[in-house]
Formats: structure tokens, C-alpha cells, sequence
């Protein structure tokens, strides 16, 4: 599977189609949001651990949110990205998984 959740009791495939955000909501997986993936609160921030270079460019929006917000290099906005190449192996988590 080409998305890869990792949560505490262990790691999640994640299938579907659209942003992370929506993959992971589809799945079960809880992902905090106070702006409804319009990109403005950064509750929903990932940390990219594998396949970065995978995922959708980030675009200007989401690049001011990122940076407002003190994200690191490794970290998106799940309702503003999506998976770029589907065979690729791409493993997200949060901190509250
Ligand atoms: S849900 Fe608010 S920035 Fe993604």
C-alpha cells in the first residue's frame, strides 16, 4: 500500500483518493482540524517520516500556513496535500495517533 499510517498500536494502510486528510478520515483515523481543510489552522499537520517527494507540491497557501505556524521541514498540511505518485511508499504520523 502506498500510504502508511503510523499509529501507536501500528502501522495503517491507507487507501482511497483526495488529500491525506480525507484518506485518513475515510480510514477511521481521527485528524484534528479547526479551519475544515481549508488550510488556515494547521490542526491537521502530519510529520512525513518516508516519501516525501511523493506527495503534491506544496502550493503557496499552504506554505504560509506552514511557516506561520513553525512546521518543520518534514511536515505537512494533510488536507492541503495529497499522494503525487500512488505506487510509492509514503509513511505519515502525528503526534496523536
Ligand atoms: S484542517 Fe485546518 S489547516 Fe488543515
Amino acid at each position: 500500500m502506498a500510504l502508511v499510517a503510523r499509529t501507536r498500536p501500528a502501522d495503517l494502510a491507507v487507501g482511497g483518493m483526495g488529500t491525506l486528510m480525507s484518506r485518513c478520515l475515510a480510514q477511521g483515523l481521527p485528524v484534528a482540524s479547526a479551519c475544515s481543510g481549508r488550510g488556515a489552522c494547521a490542526r491537521c499537520l502530519v510529520t512525513v517520516l518516508e516519501g516525501a517527494s511523493h506527495l503534491t507540491p506544496i502550493r503557496p497557501h499552504e506554505s504560509r500556513t506552514l511557516a506561520r505556524q513553525g512546521a518543520g521541514p518534514g511536515q505537512r498540511l494533510s488536507c492541503q496535500c495529497g499522494v503525487a505518485d500512488p505506487g510509492a511508499a509514503i509513511l505519515i504520523t502525528t503526534g496523536y495517533w
